[in-house]
């Protein structure tokens, strides 16, 4: 297996205040990680600065054998848009584009593809995550888990090797987060390594791994092991990941 991201001693500081201090993380091709801690733990400035949106105050982040915390904006930027998708809470598109020009706008950012390459790839994440029927609407005009999945999309019109989400499902009613984290789980099968951070055991029960930081520190993983589309095999996790937090005091 090979390691697409190894965090080595990293601190991160605002101004005075130490928010993140010696984190040692690897993650391996295909993995699936949550991020879970209380409020205020450092779990999004974790993942801003293992993604390269933020940089460490010291330490190392190597992506793909590379280590980004060492290379300027630009670089960062090309490696971003190339090799990282990225979902937030909100989905951030753009209001005056339709759902179609939402998802393929980094595809033509990146110039390596034709637009031909990028409008097949939009095609293709569009009817897996059943959009395709709302292409041209206008994004004022569609409910909140249609915006999620054309975030989703957009995040992956580069075919990137890691998608990271900062509480994606956050903002979605529980039946709308399930076939969104569905979606995120199919994806991570298809070879996606997946990164994110979340409050929701339902949502970290579909990761293999979860790690749960306290005060900007590890405190503790949990392997849970690859998920299966098995209701009770997903409930026995949730169980387990519940009696773990417990002891994690969350
Ligand atoms: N840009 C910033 N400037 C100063 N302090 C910051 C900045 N960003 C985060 N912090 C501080 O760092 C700490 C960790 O914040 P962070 O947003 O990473 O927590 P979190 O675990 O993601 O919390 P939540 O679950 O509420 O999203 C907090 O005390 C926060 O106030
Ligand atoms: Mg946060």
């Amino acid at each position: 297996m090979k390691t697409i991201l190894e965090i080595k001693d990293l601190y991160k500081s605002f101004e005075e205040k130490e928010v993140l201090s010696n984190i040692n993380l690897k993650v391996e091709e295909g993995e699936f990680i949550a991020i879970m801690g209380q409020s205020g733990s450092g779990k999004s400035t974790l993942l801003y600065c293992i993604s390269g949106m933020d940089r460490p105050t010291s330490g190392n982040v190597i992506f793909d054998g590379e280590d980004i915390s060492k290379l300027n904006d630009e670089k960062i930027s090309k490696i971003r848009l190339k090799q990282m998708g990225f979902i937030f809470q909100n989905s951030y598109l753009l209001k005056n584009l339709s759902i179609r020009d939402n998802i393929i706008l980094p595809g033509f950012k990146l110039g390596n593809l034709s637009r031909e390459n990028v409008n097949k790839n939009a095609d293709e994440l569009m009817k897996k995550t059943c959009i395709d029927n709302i292409a041209g609407h206008d994004i004022k005009k569609v409910s909140g888990g249609q915006l999620q999945r054309a975030a989703i999309c957009r995040g992956l019109i580069n075919k990137p090797d890691v998608l990271f989400g900062d509480e994606p499902t956050g903002a979605l009613n529980s039946s709308t987060s399930r076939e969104v984290l569905d979606i995120i789980n199919t994806i991570n099968k298809e070879g996606t390594t997946v990164i994110i951070v979340t409050h929701d055991v339902k949502v970290a029960a579909r990761a293999d791994k979860v790690i749960f930081l306290m005060d900007g520190n590890i405190n503790d993983e949990l392997s849970l092991g690859k998920h299966e589309e098995d209701e009770e095999k997903t409930l026995s996790k949730e169980k387990r990941l519940y009696l773990w937090l417990e002891k994690q005091g969350f």
